[in-house]
């Protein structure tokens, strides 16, 4: 392929393969021999979009922020099957018999994986004996045969206390995840079926379990809870957003059921791009990292980046915390912070300003540094002064993040007070594909309660957004929620300048406003 055909500027920090389409993370391990991480994706060499034969692209990193892709790690068995969704599992005891003392225990690696073909999808295992740059299938598969050709993405940990392998798989037509348990790998039991939970929308895919650590005070960790399971699961279509989206449930797992707290379900991001969600975890103590693919069934196949199609998010931490959707409610939400190595990163600016209140006509204006067409890392908070705030006044504090060769182009994010929510725009764009695409949606928003109270009328909100080329993550208040969605600027196009505005006087101050720029 020509690299001089690229027609849109490559995330930096965001993974994308050098060619090809790309869809959902697999089997994401961290060998602490090498202290390195491994990522494996559904992987189409030979087309910019979808289609089979699908094989297990490869990539490595040491810190989570940059990658170095390899040659592709599992191919399929024959040119009408393809590799579809699974997992990594590091095997350190040897618990399935496919390794010798020569392998390093950190370096077990198995992967369990959905064999597609016309007729059917069977769960597959392969191991790899080279620390995960090529994979052995082994002999005797399938290693689960569901006579199903809708049962895939099968999701293996290790639970400690019942000291087996459990997986998650789904039924994916019927609604149904089911948990099977292992103590070989190969083997597998069917212990209980999670079925029609949360949003249904035309199919279940790619399902899982962690044990999340609690994090702050709450009433759970007083009574000495420090830890809840909680289920993932991605569905596509049928998103309330629209297409592709992660929803997940919080509650218990004793080894065989998942027994969820409440009945409700949440989204993990209110935002268009991010799907496919699937855990890891890195080290003895009990992080939960994960991560997603940043686009959306609905027009992933129409986003105008060449010679590649589809790019990963960032890796995030996940943490349960308890959180206050109003003032009579509390509820355990799963908070996500971003991992990014800004070491790895040349930051040629940063900006910084003392607390303003911003006044009607008034604007905060920066202009960027010509060549900060790489990383955007945008801070601030600010306070609202509901006592100032008028029923009929449309009541934003807008960013608008400005193109530097075309000012048509821009994106927006703010907040507007009657609505008490937040919100982030992508249509000022004229990429005509994504103009013209019904289902890439414009405009998002997510109702976001108060970081803090300073008093009964003065509410404090923060807000962190990193903009990667094309790809916008934006955390409210410390990861409460978030909001991922692509967005696409004309050929050469970048952000060049920030503009900050209220539509009303005496709302709005902003302070710790924080911009840092990479120049790529
Ligand atoms: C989710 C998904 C999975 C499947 C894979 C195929 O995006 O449809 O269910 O295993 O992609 O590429």
């Amino acid at each position: 392929y020509d690299a001089s055909a690229e027609s849109v500027s490559r995330p930096l920090v965001h993974y994308t393969p050098k060619a090809g389409w790309m869809n959902d993370p697999n089997g994401l391990f961290y060998d602490r021999s090498e202290s390195t991480w491994h990522i494996y994706y559904q992987y189409n060499p030979n087309d910019t979009v979808w289609g089979s034969p699908l094989y297990w692209g490869h990539a490595s990193s040491k810190d989570l922020t940059t990658w170095t892709e390899h040659a592709d790690a599992l191919s399929p068995s024959s040119n009408d099957s393809s590799v579809f969704s699974g997992c990594v599992v590091v095997d350190r005891n040897n618990t399935s018999g496919f390794f010798n003392d020569s392998i390093n225990p950190e370096q077990r690696v198995v992967a369990l994986y959905t064999e597609h073909s016309p007729v059917s999808q069977r769960q597959f295992a392969a191991y790899s004996l080279n620390g995960g740059y090529t994979f052995e299938k082994y002999e005797h598969n399938p290693v689960l045969d569901g006579n199903s050709t809708q049962f895939r993405d099968p999701k293996v940990i290790w639970h400690e206390e019942t000291e087996k392998w459990v997986m998650t798989a789904t039924r994916s037509h019927e609604y149904v995840v089911q948990i099977f348990s292992s103590s070989d790998l190969k083997s597998w039991e069917l212990e209980s079926n999670f079925t029609r939970h949360g949003f249904l929308g035309y199919q279940y895919e790619c399902p899982g379990l962690a044990k999340v650590p609690i994090v702050g005070n709450s009433s759970l960790v007083s009574s000495g809870v420090t830890h809840k399971w909680v289920m993932f699961l991605s569905i596509n279509p049928g998103s309330p957003m629209g297409g592709s989206f992660t929803q997940y449930f919080v509650g218990d797992f004793d080894g065989k059921v998942f027994t969820p707290d409440t009945a409700e379900t949440r989204l993990l991001d209110y935002g268009k791009d991010y799907y496919a969600l699937q855990t890891f975890s890195a080290t003895e103590n009990d992080d939960v990292l994960g991560l997603a693919w940043a686009s959306n069934w609905d027009y992933a196949a129409y986003v105008p980046t060449y010679p590649w199609r589809g790019s990963m998010s960032l890796v995030r931490n996940f943490s349960l915390r308890e959180y206050q959707p109003n003032s009579e409610a509390a509820q355990l939400n799963l908070f996500s912070e971003p991992i990014i190595n800004y070491d790895a990163l040349r930051l040629n600016q940063s900006i910084q300003t003392n607390a303003t209140n911003i006044k009607k006509n008034d604007q905060l204006f920066f202009n960027l540094s010509s060549s900060a067409h790489g990383l955007l890392d945008l801070s601030f908070e600010w306070t609202v002064n509901k006592s100032n705030v008028g029923k009929k006044d449309f009541s934003a504090l807008t960013v608008k993040l400005i193109g530097a060769t075309d000012k048509e182009e821009y994106l927006e994010l703010g907040y507007e007070a009657n609505a008490q929510a937040f919100f982030f725009n992508r249509g000022n764009s004229n990429v005509n594909s994504m103009k013209e695409n019904s289902f890439y949606s414009d405009k998002m928003s997510a109702n976001v309660e108060p970081y803090e109270l300073l008093s009964e009328n003065e509410a404090v909100f923060k807000v962190h957004a990193i903009l990667d080329r094309n790809i916008a993550e934006i955390y409210l208040n410390d990861g409460v929620s978030v909001t991922t969605n692509t967005f696409f600027l004309t050929d050469g196009n970048f952000i060049g300048a920030l503009e900050v505005r209220s539509s009303v006087d005496d709302v709005y101050t902003v302070s710790n406003f924080n911009v840092k720029t990479t120049s790529g």
